[in-house]
């Protein structure tokens, strides 16, 4: 990998901004000045320091982020905020959210530059579980939650996988009327269009678990943290691949 390249992806600065950094000599690389910023390097067996520190490459990294609304779920746009953009200094250019939460939708995010267990994660076969708090503009009927959890048709070719609904208790003086879902799949605004098919709406829509991870309750809007070891463990072990026996119904959509 070429220098200026590997402190550009430790957030040192911008690409013309590192370049000063080893042009002033201040970056060294196994004891001696760096030459040039195109200068090659082995990023797992030099010992590249700056101002003297050494400086530790990691390769992939894995954030857990609460998503605000109004921000979209993409690395750059040229319009709207982006939920990279809200990393900061830690927005490497090669990191990306891993799936996708519609701009009004709030929660857990993942983003990471690990492409190989992304695309694991969001395989369609994979089925990894999402879980999600709505709250409607109704309350579900025992025949609605029925529908919902056998399969209802949001106009695929197959009706839904069966999802699990949770009615949460509504206190009072804070009559909403909130459930928890939990789906495993994730079709395109799957939850509003499988409320939308049973009479419903989605007023509020937070997702609160994804493949085993939870949100972290202590992370306000916007904020992130960065996965522990034992979460990336989770999720590395989340779903299995497999074909689940209501993927194999034709098309029931009009029973
Ligand atoms: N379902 C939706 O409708 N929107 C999301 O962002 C995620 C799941």
């Amino acid at each position: 990998m070429r220098l200026d390249r590997f402190l550009c992806e430790l957030n040192m600065g911008s690409r013309s901004q590192v370049r000063k950094l080893v042009r002033q000599g201040l970056v060294t690389v196994n004891g001696i000045p760096a030459a040039s910023p195109e200068q090659k390097i082995d990023e797992l067996s030099d010992e590249i320091r700056f101002r003297g520190e050494k400086l530790q490459y990691r390769k992939f990294v894995y954030y857990m982020m609460n998503k605000p609304q109004g921000v979209v779920s993409a690395s750059r746009d040229n319009a709207q905020r982006t939920v990279v953009s809200l990393l900061g200094e830690d927005a490497r250019e090669d990191i990306f959210p891993a799936g996708r939460l519609d701009k009004d939708v709030t929660g857990l995010l993942l983003l990471t530059n690990d492409g190989e267990l992304a695309h694991r994660l969001l395989s369609p076969k994979m089925h990894v579980d999402k879980t999600y708090r709505a709250v409607l503009a109704h309350k579900l009927s025992a025949e609605d939650i029925r529908r919902l959890e056998t399969g209802v048709d949001i106009g695929e070719e197959r009706l839904t996988l069966p999802a699990r609904v949770t009615v949460l208790e509504s206190a009072d003086a804070d009559p909403e009327n909130a459930v928890l879902l939990t789906l495993h799949e994730g079709k395109f605004h799957q939850v509003k269009r499988m409320l939308q098919a049973v009479d419903n709406q989605v007023v509020q829509l937070r997702r609160i678990a994804f493949g085993g991870l939870r949100l972290d309750p202590r992370l306000a809007p916007g904020a992130y943290r960065a996965l522990t070891p034992e979460e990336l463990e989770i999720l590395r072990r989340s779903g299995a691949e497999r074909r689940l026996p209501q993927e194999d119904r034709k098309s029931e959509k009009n029973v």
